[in-house]
């Protein structure tokens, strides 16, 4: 039997565009995440965020639902363009009673919001100025975020500024498999600087309100490892965490970049007191988990002269490796090389292949996979990691950027003909775990 921390809170996490639809209502302006699914071939079968699940019109709905999960608390991201449809200037008050009343009706329900205020949707007015690669967005981040901060203050009790900035300046600017699809090494590597910086300023602002709340970030975190104990392997495994995961945990935690990143021209976009900024005290940390990574040398690999192997084991429908003991290691990691800060895990879970049949989903995998990650959760604790959270990605299928609604995360099923939610048995073995806090395991 494993029992949580009195104090250990359960939530489940989702992001704007992926759920909220209602794009053209009350004024909200376009993103790059709508110019980029609406371009021919960047999504699969052309799948867009224009209706998603709905959320925007069945909030109240979809509250309801957690509810009755027992879920203690939701992250869900604020949409930029549904406050300030330009990106800069003008603030359109009907984006912010939306939040204002998703916010009054999960306070009312007894859970606790966790607000992420950048998660991927950036106004298209900005990308057509350069976007993150332009100074003056994070200027504009921090701006936008100090709207948030006066209208919803500390009705939330948590706010992440950036999520996953790996995954906006890397899959959107050097891959381009994300919004803005660009493919351009140097882009990205303004990209993530501005990103910081964009996170600094907001936390800046944030502390001159005086608010009660809390404010952290949220990085992706890989759990890399060495395909062989060849020394070759070793080194090309170091430079493939500087890639993943330093990148965006040194600047934040040790006001520095890693040589390797110094090395790909960072230098020419810092500005003095950037350092000082983007590593301004936080009060918690957001870790999202999904995968470990195997790394072997690889000479003709021009960046990091290394290569990743495919997953080892069983794998998710995505085609993600399921290692719950890289959840351990990265929070262990975070703890011993970076701060004792609280961390929450701000994402974890998995898609799999669900068969609804007469009006149920036997989705023992994502049980089972959620069940592994929790007991990693509290193995992490045992060994002296100080974390405070769990948020299952995702309450609902959703919109999965470039995959579409192909593949499902959610403990709940969406029809997206019907738009009925249908809970799967996943969802209601977590109801039973939030309810006791416990859960049994078979090793
Ligand atoms: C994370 C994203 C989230 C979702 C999951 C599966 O990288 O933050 O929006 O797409 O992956």
């Amino acid at each position: 039997m494993s029992e949580f921390p009195p104090n250990f809170v359960f939530g489940v996490a989702t992001s704007a565009y992926q759920i909220e639809g209602a794009v053209e209502e009350d004024g909200r302006g376009p993103s790059i995440w709508d110019v980029f699914s609406h371009t021919p071939g960047k999504t699969a079968r052309g799948d867009t965020g224009d209706v998603a699940c709905d959320h925007y019109h069945r909030y109240l709905d979809d509250v309801q639902l957690m509810k009755d999960l027992g879920v203690q608390s939701y992250r869900f991201s604020i949409s930029w363009p549904r406050i300030q449809p330009e990106g800069v200037g003008r603030v359109n008050e009907a984006g912010l009673d939306f939040y204002d009343r998703l916010i009054d009706a999960l306070l009312e329900a007894g859970i606790e919001p966790m607000a992420t205020l950048y998660h991927w949707d950036l106004p298209q007015t900005l990308q057509d100025r350069g976007g993150w690669t332009n100074r003056d967005t994070a200027k504009a981040f921090a701006d936008y975020a100090d709207v948030v901060f006066a209208r919803l203050g500390g009705r939330v009790p948590r706010y992440i500024t950036v999520n996953e900035p790996w995954c906006s300046a890397v899959l959107g600017h050097a891959f381009g498999t994300h919004a803005p699809g660009l493919q351009d090494f140097g882009a990205t590597v303004a990209a993530a600087h501005h990103l910081l910086l964009g996170h600094g300023l907001a936390v800046e602002a944030f502390r001159g309100r005086n608010l009660a709340s809390q404010i952290g970030i949220t990085n992706i975190l890989t759990d890399v490892l060495p395909a062989s104990s060849r020394v070759e392997d070793e080194e090309a495994a170091a430079r493939m965490d500087v890639f993943l995961n330093r990148w965006f945990l040194d600047p934040v935690f040790q006001a520095s970049y890693p040589e390797e990143i110094r090395a790909l021209g960072v230098d020419g976009v810092v500005q003095t007191g950037d350092l000082e900024r983007i590593s301004a005290p936080l009060d918690f940390v957001g870790v999202n988990y999904y995968q470990r990574q195997y790394v072997a040398a690889n000479r003709e690999d021009p960046l990091l002269r290394a290569a990743l192997l495919p997953p080892r084991g069983e794998r998710t429908a995505s085609g993600w490796g399921v290692e719950p003991d890289g959840l351990v290691r990265v929070l262990q990691r975070v703890t011993s090389d970076y701060t004792k800060l609280p961390i929450y895990v701000t994402e974890s879970g998995a898609a799999f292949a669900d068969v609804l049949e007469e009006g149920v989903i036997h989705d023992d995998k994502r049980t089972t996979y959620l069940e592994r990650h929790l007991q990693a959760v509290l193995a992490a604790s045992v060994a002296g990691t100080d974390v405070r959270g769990y948020y299952v990605w995702s309450l609902l299928d959703n919109f999965e950027w470039a995959e579409g609604y192909d593949k499902r995360f959610g403990l709940v099923y969406v029809d997206y003909d019907t738009q009925v939610r249908i809970p799967k048995d996943s969802a209601l073995w977590f109801a039973g775990v939030v309810g006791s806090r416990t859960f049994d395991r078979e090793d």
